[in-house]
């Protein structure tokens, strides 16, 4: 079979691979000719585990190609995936289908036999059939038919998610296309993947309903969190016997400093917009939204309370600016909104990050940037850990402890252990566990 795929972004460049891996001819197309040149050359342009090793091996295989010549990569293409950015717009939060629609009209000047067009990119409710409209008015003589078909890769296990999914979501009321994409996905099928066929309707409402879920699970246990706080409980005892019940599982249930990433937000905001034009509120995900953007904000009042109540000319070490780990995703990362609140109130910010750090100066301001942890500590009133990258997960305390100026650690993702930090004589402060008073737990001082 052949396919091809339009955007060499994120999600065109994993799935146009990971097709490749499945054994189908893949085209990928970009009008960025840089980027294309640049992929030729084998140089990725997002930082994802294991993607440059897979896009040499197919290209090598002669599977995989790159072009920017969109009527060379439909040339007898069994399915043409759309797999642009859908950005939100500036004005509303919905998703901006520009260049959706910019990508439909010009498959239709290259449909030449029967194709199916399918939709990756995270589009509206009634996209699809918006899709085939914008397609039958531009060539109303082509054979075709538009299929909803959303991703759900995770940034940093992007090619494993598309490997071994949890279920493949396909979109259409034509059964030719259901062929089409049942052969493309053969070798899931084989696996037993689960195949969910639906609607168009259906499939575009289950990528937002499944990601805003999410995000309303970690919304949840970040409140359950701020109620552990209060009363001595502890987080990850709570999300752990939530979990261990099989209705509610115990993934995303890890308490943070809020979600980020391209995803979450975008989909969160977008879903609430679709329920506002169809009169169908989405009220739960709209609290959601509001109460993630007042979670970021809070974390720097987290830290300033931690440091005595005031940061002012005091160094805070930031460890990690990626919305999490294995990616150099800035995108709406909660270190964003902690940097700029403790730069206002007065503190001088040093911080570092394994691979995201190009990103983050083109953002950030006024930031001391260090190549690793113990250089970004050295001398700190406090160390903040906003990412939870592995090289920050097994740091030498000894030598942590040598290093800073004060024994203030803000733990926003519950890395370490309470009792261990208490006992090496830290100020320790995490996320939905007893903090620590005078280097002993809440629960300890009331006991005694
Ligand atoms: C998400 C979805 O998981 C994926 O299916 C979808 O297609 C794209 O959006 P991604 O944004 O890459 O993927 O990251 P994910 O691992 O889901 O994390 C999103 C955010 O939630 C991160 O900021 C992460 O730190 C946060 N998170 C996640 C938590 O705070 N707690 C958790 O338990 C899980």
């Amino acid at each position: 079979m052949k396919i091809g795929v339009v955007g060499t972004g994120y999600v065109g460049l994993v799935s146009g691979t990971c097709f490749a891996e499945f054994g189908i001819d893949v085209i990928c197309v970009d009008k960025d000719a840089g980027k294309i040149e640049r992929l030729k050359n084998g140089i990725i342009p997002i930082y994802e585990p294991g993607l440059e090793d897979l896009v040499a091996k197919q290209v090598k295989a002669g599977r995989l190609h790159f072009t920017t010549n969109l009527a060379e990569a439909m040339e007898g293409a069994d399915a043409v995936f759309i797999a642009v950015g859908t950005p939100p717009s500036v004005i509303d939060g919905q998703a901006d289908l520009t260049y959706v629609f910019e990508a439909a009209k010009e498959i239709a000047q290259n449909i030449k036999g029967y194709t199916v067009i399918v939709n990756k990119s995270t589009v509206p409710v009634g996209t699809a059939r918006r899709v085939t409209d914008v397609i039958r008015a531009a060539n109303p003589n082509a054979d075709f038919d538009v299929v909803s078909n959303p991703e759900f890769l995770r940034e940093g296990a992007a090619i494993d998610d598309f490997m071994r999914p949890d279920r493949v979501v396909v979109g259409t009321t034509s059964e030719r296309a259901r062929a089409v994409m049942r052969e493309l996905y053969r070798p899931l099928y084989i696996n037993e993947t689960p195949m969910v066929m639906t609607t168009p309707e259906s499939s575009e409402i289950i990528k937002y309903a499944s990601n805003a879920f999410l995000a309303v699970k970690i919304t949840f246990i970040n409140e359950i969190a701020n109620l552990c706080e209060a009363v001595d409980g502890n987080v990850q005892d709570v999300a752990k016997g939530m979990g261990l019940d099989g209705r509610i599982g115990s993934k995303f249930l890890h308490a943070g400093p809020g979600y980020g990433g391209s995803c979450f937000p975008k989909d969160t905001l977008a879903l609430v917009q679709i329920g506002e034009q169809h009169k169908a509120p989405q009220t739960i995900v709209q609290t959601v939204v509001d109460v993630n953007n007042a979670r970021q904000k809070s974390m720097a009042d987290r830290v300033i309370a931690a440091c005595g109540g005031s940061v002012k000319d005091k160094k805070i070490a930031v460890l990690g600016i990626a919305f999490k780990p294995n990616t150099d995703d800035i995108r709406e990362a909660p270190s964003l909104v902690i940097i700029p609140e403790l730069q206002s109130a007065g503190a001088k910010i040093a911080a570092t990050d394994p691979v995201a750090m190009d990103n983050a100066k083109k953002v950030l301001n006024n930031v001391e940037w260090c190549e690793d942890a113990y250089a970004t500590i050295k001398d700190a009133d406090a160390v903040v850990i906003v990412t939870e990258w592995n090289e920050f997960r097994g740091l030498n305390m000894d030598k942590v402890a040598d290093l800073v100026k004060t024994k203030c650690i803000i733990d926003l993702r519950n890395i370490y252990k309470l009792p261990e930090m208490e006992e090496r004589g830290f100020h320790y402060v995490s996320i939905g566990r007893p903090a620590l008073i005078d280097g002993k737990a809440a629960s300890k001082i009331r006991a005694a």
